[in-house]
């Protein structure tokens, strides 16, 4: 057995491992990342499931049916008939799978320039930073180095009364394989995934009913938000159910019958295919020897400090393996802290600073408190909205659903949450990312100069909203 030596380890090439591995080669490191990913194909790829299975081609199958909803509803408020409109969801797919062979092969590329040496196979720390590696043809090696970091990621929760068959129950990867669209769909769980894909499907004709266990909806948004939101995916047809809890999905000759409870009510559903997307818990499967030191907390998330150290010296873990959102960029943003704090250099993440966005139309992101947590923590707030109904970029977009809701301190105006359902929400919310994170007052918003006529000109308003003081708008 031929045992290679290095300074840093990687295992799992997703969006937290593959960023740590090239950050610590550019630190001057001596960097392996090992990944044992396989796409249906039978092609290996790095990438983690953000590129293979979720982020990428979700993000290009929801460009895709939304191109496709607009033409069918949209187009003739502009005067552009577009005659019989059809939809290939062979070359729809074709395009997705290129966009993310494109995008993993970029990994492999940028691997090679930064020299960072990537190894195909499945991972396991042995303690001593020692990882064995068992790879695709179930040959066994050992390499060792001197810090390893942990990034496998997580994987999709399996309800046990709606067990996946990979056919007609499947998880978010199998809903973004589908070769045709299902005529009747079923989506367990309103989160991000289930909203996005509900959305893709319900886009392209499929009848989408999203049966979601709590009273809430979206209860880790803003309030008000989420009732936007909620008012505008109803409109555009999702029969979205809420307090509505599984008790079974039963696969029969050409369809899924699934029960459910609704209060007291049992109630019976068929549908062709079912999604199920409530959650997914750390992967940590066959990672740790016995022994090595890595603590795992009660759900199984890899122990870490704040910055990223496991319970075992030269050991770190980052992404969704570990505590906080899963969320890509978070885990990107660990990984390239845990590359930088091995180089020696300061390095940190502000947890309380990270944006989510659910890709959905309209869209919703937020970045910081919401009014509930600012309640809840006793903090006194101003808070300023802003329609985009009152947006003339958005009007000339026909994009005006949705609004800015900004919150600022009473105290001293420090910037506390920024919440916006709108058209490309996720793009806009990186303003307020950077305000929050260079500790701006809801006065340095008001302050910036913010062209016309454009979409970010709503969170200027907002900002001026909070002190009563917005243009183009009826202050309270
Ligand atoms: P999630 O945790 O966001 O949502 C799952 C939903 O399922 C919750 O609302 C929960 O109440 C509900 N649920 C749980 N058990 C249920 C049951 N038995 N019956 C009905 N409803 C039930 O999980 P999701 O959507 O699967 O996403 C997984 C992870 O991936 C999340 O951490 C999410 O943030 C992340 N992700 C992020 C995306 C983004 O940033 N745009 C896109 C996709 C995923």
């Amino acid at each position: 057995m031929t045992e290679q030596s290095y300074d840093v380890a990687v295992i799992g090439g997703g969006p937290a491992g593959y960023p740590a591995a090239i950050r610590a080669a550019q630190n001057g490191l001596r960097v392996v990342c090992v990944d044992e990913w396989c796409n249906p194909d039978g092609s290996r790829a790095f990438g983690g499931t953000c590129l293979n299975a979720g982020c990428i081609p979700s993000k290009a199958l929801l460009e895709s049916s939304e191109l496709y909803h607009r033409a069918a509803s949209e187009f003739k408020f502009h005067g552009i008939g577009v005659g019989d409109l059809s939809v290939d969801i062979g070359k729809m797919q074709s395009r997705k799978e290129k966009i993310v062979k494109q995008l993993t092969r970029g990994i492999e590329a940028l691997f090679k320039s930064n020299s960072v040496t990537g190894v195909r196979g499945h991972g396991r720390l042995l303690g001593g930073g020692r990882v064995e590696v068992t790879d695709p043809d179930g040959n066994v090696s050992e390499l060792s180095a001197e810090h390893v970091v942990i990034a496998t990621g997580s994987t999709p929760v399996e309800l046990p009364v709606a067990p996946f068959d990979g056919e007609h129950i499947v998880d978010s990867w199998g809903a973004l394989e589908f070769d045709s669209v299902p005529e009747r769909l079923g989506v367990v769980g309103a989160g991000a995934v289930g909203l996005e894909l509900g959305s893709v499907w319900q886009r392209l004709g499929a009848k989408v009913v999203v049966l979601e266990a709590l009273e809430d909806f979206l209860c880790m948004a803003d309030e008000q938000i989420a009732k936007d939101a909620l008012r505008h995916f109803k409109r555009q047809g999702l029969d979205i159910r809420l307090g509505a809890n599984v008790q079974s999905a039963t696969v029969t000759d050409s369809a899924v019958e699934v029960k459910f409870r609704q209060g007291a009510e049992e109630q019976r559903l068929e549908v062709d295919k079912l999604i199920v997307c409530v959650g997914r818990r750390p992967f940590t499967a066959e990672l740790l020897a016995d022994g090595v030191g890595v603590e795992l907390d009660d759900r199984g998330f890899v122990q870490v400090d704040e910055q990223c150290r496991t319970t075992a010296p030269g050991v770190w873990a980052v992404g969704d393996v570990v505590r906080g959102p899963m969320l890509a960029h978070k885990g990107t943003e660990e990984g390239i802290m845990a590359a930088d704090l091995i180089a020696g250099k300061v390095a940190e993440v502000n947890y309380d600073a990270i944006p989510s966005v659910i890709y959905t139309a309209p869209e919703i992101a937020w970045v910081g408190k919401t009014e509930a947590e600012l309640k809840s923590n006793g903090i006194d707030y101003k808070v300023g909205t802003f329609p985009f109904a009152a947006n003339g970029r958005a009007k000339g977009m026909e994009q005006t659903a949705g609004l800015v809701k900004l919150l600022c301190a009473e105290e001293d105006d420090e910037l506390l949450g920024v919440h916006i359902v709108g058209p490309v929400a996720g793009e806009l919310i990186a303003e307020a990312v950077l305000a929050m994170e260079f500790c701006a007052s809801g006065e340095d918003l008001q302050r910036t100069i913010h062209a016309h006529p454009t979409l970010t000109e709503a969170i200027h308003e907002a900002s001026l909203a909070a002190d009563n003081r917005a243009i183009h708008a009826i202050n309270h």
